[in-house]
């Protein structure tokens, strides 16, 4: 028999450790061309802000060794722009359903969350704390604990189903905002957005991308994020949904040693838009190889015996 890939992050329950990472995956549209979104795990889409937003002007990615920037200023067509024209394609694609939401104020998560909270077919909402590329909101929840707590409390208030916080890396001490997140009535954490960057052309004496910094994304911020989400692990109780640069079957055990429960892909996906076929079934085999007959067992198993912080 194969192993059993399904994974439970608190109340919410998936069918495999695999989901999208909010911004690679649109809303699912443009990759039915590659794969049926219903095979994840879950699916997440780009973050969405109560107004529609074009985003930033071009270009609005840099590619690096193992990695790329992406500084895209939250292009999205709104709330009611997503719930008249995506949500409804979502709703069939027979898989756990996270909506990304991102707001410049307090009140415009709530809004959202609000709403959300009447929609039946949305099993859960994340909401980006952390996105480096906004001048206001995003980030700059996410790089205070007091202010990650008090916005997650106050979605806490209107949202009953599981709360997702996207953390980011871009703080002295990612446990500290983690811990206010729970202490706020989050669920889940889900880590780590990217990291910031800048990409230099010199010969041009500019950055390449027009707002001088973006988000690091990739393989190159792998080692990164795992020992992001091992921390977390060792100082929090909430499930962590981890990402950072997993383009493989050995990286989402990896991630699952270190602690999380499930995992996002999100970079891999621009490369090999059919990742996640290709993770499943070499997750399958690795497991069956090793005789686990259940991923879950592989959460939190890392183990040293000197362990340096
Ligand atoms: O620029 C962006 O839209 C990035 C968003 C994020 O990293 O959350």
């Amino acid at each position: 028999m194969p192993p059993s890939l399904a994974v439970r992050l608190g109340s919410l329950e998936a069918k495999n450790p695999i989901f999208s990472a909010s911004g690679t995956f649109g809303y699912g549209e443009e990759m039915e061309a590659f794969v049926d979104p219903g095979v994840y795990g879950g699916i997440i889409g780009k973050s969405i802000s109560q107004l529609p937003r074009g985003g930033n002007p071009i270009p609005r990615v840099a590619e690096t060794p193992a990695g790329m920037l992406n500084s895209i200023g939250l292009q999205n067509p709104g709330f009611e722009g997503f719930m008249k024209d995506y949500l409804p394609r979502m709703r069939d694609y027979g898989t756990v359903l996270v909506v990304n939401l991102v707001g410049d104020t307090i009140d415009e998560y709530v809004e959202m969350a609000r709403r959300l909270n009447e929609e039946e077919a949305v099993d859960a909402i994340e909401l980006n704390i952390s996105c480096p590329n906004c001048p206001e909101g995003g980030m700059e929840f996410g790089i205070d604990p007091r202010a990650t707590e008090i916005l997650v409390g106050k979605v806490r208030e209107v949202y009953k189903r599981p709360i997702l916080a996207k953390l980011t890396p871009n703080v002295t001490d990612i446990c500290s905002i983690a811990s206010a997140a729970e202490q706020g009535g989050a669920d889940i954490l889900a880590l780590v957005n990217t990291y910031l960057g800048i990409a230099v052309d010199w010969r041009a004496r500019k950055t390449i991308l027009p707002g001088v910094t973006g988000g690091m994304s990739g393989p190159a911020i792998k080692p990164l994020a795992l020992r992001a989400v091992w921390s977390v692990a060792r100082s929090s109780s909430l499930p962590i949904l981890g990402m950072g640069g997993i383009s493989s079957a050995d990286d989402v055990l990896e991630f699952m040693a270190a602690g999380a429960s499930a995992v996002q892909i999100g970079t891999i996906q621009f490369v090999r838009p059919k990742a996640v076929l290709e993770i499943l079934s070499d997750l399958e085999r690795y497991l069956s190889e090793m005789g686990v007959t259940d991923i879950s067992e592989m959460v939190g198993t890392l183990h040293s015996d000197f362990v340096v912080r």
